[in-house]
């Protein structure tokens, strides 16, 4: 439809019946006009795939036989990859169950800036690195918005803790939003088109995300040119006049009185009586309008979309398979020879745990979900004998969706109330008689596996885990078992680092994994048997301590009616590297069962200060392999204090062995610049830069340096 049909629609529109396009009508869902053939906007979490259906006022599952959905690896998974190819694999995925599923709008990506190891969504978000999710979030909204479905990126913005989400006022410096926790959602708008942006609970500068003329308007707005819907998260919206007065466009909440909403009723009043300008509620409802016509919502030619397509199992699996990080193999242990008669013993609660339905809006009701259990058992085949001892008893049992038990009312409908936000305590519960079960059965196998981590008891939406440290006294398993097998294979499954000091020095194989989706015990087994050769890298820091997080070193964490980012710019590997802290494990980290070299560093100066470096990688092992090629650009003459590196190109190269490829990595003008407050500009000093090249952020093989004759300044 033209711009001036929408326009002629819109004037067509009554007072009432825009106020309910822009409310919550349901608890997914807004009001539509039918005598205009204006459908409702349906929305759906999440990131990992299409949430069950729930009611329509109360927060319990309706319980359908037919609503079981693909269960896709989190967005820290994704990240992990490095492959912005299978970010737009999984955004046309997850496009399509959602679409498939007779969704408008799926309530995802998450990108918020990994800033403590202790926020307990870090599972839903993309690492700690900016460039990493910006060139991540591109292909994923592309993906998913090829299938007519709007993605909604959130949370806009500084949303990086869950304690006290709904009210804390952060903090943080306009050079720490503008270098750190803006970019990713710039992308998102700027070079992805996306049509939907999620305001956060959380305030800053002031006034609540959703209702903020700095973010709304000044940013997102008129620097940036967004022209599609700004959505409240669930309960964001706290004044009829300031959201009527900000561009917010629709408000959403966990309760059923939908007429009483600050943009309801109270609106529709506050217009009746002058005191709010129809022409303001015009304004929202024509990016409503604007996104449903993009979506070819209004024109009857809409893409139908599919769930559960067999087809997509693959390339669920291929994400997972790339998100697996080896971070040590220091006896060359993996991969493990399948042989006859063999005994493997697998030991941990997350071995046989069931993840897809936890976790908080991002809960799943999974098709299926292969545990690493599972997974080893189905991949090691016949006469290998696969064992499992639990070795620690976790809280609660994961579960598949149990058909019976959707009479449970979700977390939800309270998430918002006093308390909701306390964290769980990772009081020890060690388990005396569940380990020595294990340690007893570790001295008889030929190999042990241990699979522990967290789960989505503290992974999770709506709290922040207190610590680090393990929950249920793994630590001391873990040691106990290192005793009698040195040898023991430790996967670490968790959707944020945590603190292995206990042990981690002692073990000679270790991996790490996020929440990998309904493939993601295939896709461990596959990599522990070598069917798979590791490709993932770690996409943020992993401290030893806690104590050494700069979020807890320089900022406060999670702080009380405010929380302060002290750490400013330094986040992650720009603090380790910069103040010299070594971490447990190191951004961009992750090992192969092959070897790459880097040789042969050439740069090419292009236009204004765009510079083409070129590389070339071989596997020199004897295994085909993929290896992620990292740019940093250090500025070492800056007049003022910047990252002593900062990521600013990557690239994901797959090898057979003895192949060479040159690969390409780009810089632009805005590689290089710092964000200065006073000139309200990114500024790219005249002098010297080092580009670094190498497999890891610790690890930079090659070094050129180049020269900017001139400053460049850029938005
Ligand atoms: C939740 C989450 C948001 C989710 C929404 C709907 O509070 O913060 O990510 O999409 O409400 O469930």
């Amino acid at each position: 439809m033209e711009k001036q049909a929408l326009e002629t629609l819109l004037k067509e529109l009554t007072l009432d019946e825009k106020i309910g396009m822009i409310h919550g009508n349901t608890l997914f869902e807004t009001k539509g006009v039918e005598r205009l053939h204006i459908p409702p906007l349906k929305t759906s979490d999440g990131p990992m795939g299409c949430r069950q259906e729930y009611q329509s006022t109360k927060w319990f599952p309706i319980g359908f036989s037919f609503d079981y959905t693909s269960y896709l690896p989190s967005n820290t998974a994704l990240a992990a990859t490095w492959n912005t190819e299978l970010a737009y694999e999984t955004g046309k995925v997850l496009g399509k169950e959602a679409r498939g599923r007779g969704k408008d709008m799926i309530l995802a990506p998450g990108i918020n800036i990994h800033r403590s190891p202790l926020c307990g969504r870090n599972f839903e978000y993309m690492g700690e690195d900016p460039h990493l999710a910006s060139e991540l979030v591109v292909p994923l909204i592309q993906g998913i918005e090829e299938n007519d479905v709007s993605s909604c990126v959130k949370h806009y913005a500084l949303n990086n803790q869950e304690t006290r989400r709904i009210d804390v006022e952060v903090e943080a410096s306009e050079r720490a939003l503008r270098e750190i926790y803006l970019p990713a959602f710039k992308a998102a708008v700027t070079k992805a088109k996306a049509k939907a942006v999620m305001g956060a609970y959380n305030k800053y500068k002031g006034r609540y995300c959703c209702q903020s003329p700095y973010l709304l308007d000044e940013i997102l707005r008129k620097e940036w040119g967004f022209e599609g819907i700004v959505i409240s998260d669930w309960g964001a919206v706290h004044d009829t006049k300031e959201a009527a007065e900000t561009s917010i466009d629709i408000e959403m909440s966990v309760t059923d009185n939908f007429d009483e909403y600050f943009m309801a009723e109270p609106l529709k009043q506050a217009v009746l009586n002058g005191e709010v300008p129809e022409s303001a509620i015009d304004e929202k409802v024509r990016h409503i309008l604007y996104v449903m016509n993009e979506l070819h919502m209004l024109d009857g030619e809409r893409n139908r979309g599919m769930y559960n397509d067999i087809a997509d199992r693959e390339k669920l699996l291929k994400v997972a398979d790339e998100s697996v990080v080896l971070l040590k193999n220091e006896q060359n242990q993996l991969p493990l020879a399948r042989k006859d008669g063999m005994h493997i013993l697998v030991i941990g609660d997350n071995a046989e745990r069931a993840h897809s339905n936890g976790g908080g809006s991002a809960e799943i009701k999974a098709l299926y979900e292969i545990t690493p259990l599972l997974g080893i058992t189905m991949q090691a085949g016949g006469n290998i004998r696969v064992t499992y001892e639990q070795g620690y008893n976790a809280r609660t049992k994961g579960r598949i969706w149990d058909p019976d038990n959707h009479t449970e009312e979700s977390w939800q409908a309270t998430s918002l109330e006093e308390g909701a936000d306390t964290p769980q305590s990772k009081a020890a519960q060690f388990d005396e008689e569940l380990a020595q079960r294990a340690v007893e059965a570790a001295k008889e196998a030929d190999v042990v596996i241990f699979v522990g981590g967290l789960n989505h008891d503290y992974d999770t939406e709506g709290k922040d885990n207190e610590s680090m440290k393990l929950p249920y006294a793994q630590d001391e398993l873990i040691n106990r078992l290192l005793e009698v097998r040195e040898d023991m294979v430790i996967v670490m499954m968790t959707g944020s680092p945590v603190d292995m000091s206990a042990w981690v020095d002692k073990a000679a194989t270790l991996l790490h994994m996020s929440y990998a989706g309904m493939e993601g015990g295939t896709a461990l087994a596959r990599v522990l048997f070598g069917d798979v050769n590791p490709s993932g890298k770690l996409p943020e820091t992993f401290p030893r301590i806690l104590e050494e997080s700069p979020a807890h070193v320089l900022g406060n964490f999670p702080g009380d009616d405010f929380v302060n980012y002290g750490e400013d710019i330094f986040v992650g590997y720009r603090y380790f590297d910069t103040y010299n802290v070594k971490p447990l494990f190191a951004f961009g980290h992750g090992k192969s069962y092959t070897t790459f070299a880097m040789k042969d560093m050439r740069v090419i100066a292009d236009e204004g200060a765009s510079h083409t470096v070129k590389v070339t990688v071989e596997n020199v092992g004897h295994m085909a392999g993929a290896e992620i090629v990292q740019l940093y650009v250090s500025d070492e003459e800056c007049s003022v204090k910047r990252p002593k590196k900062e990521l600013k190109a990557f690239t994901k190269v797959f090898l057979q062995p003895g192949e060479s490829k040159e690969v390409t990595l780009t810089l632009t003008e805005e590689s290089f610049g710092y964000y200065d407050e006073n000139r309200a500009c990114f500024v790219a000093e005249s002098g010297v830069y080092v580009l670094g090249v190498g497999d890891a952020s610790d690890n930079i093989m090659l070094t050129e340096k180049i020269t900017l004759q001139n400053e460049i300044t850029y938005k």
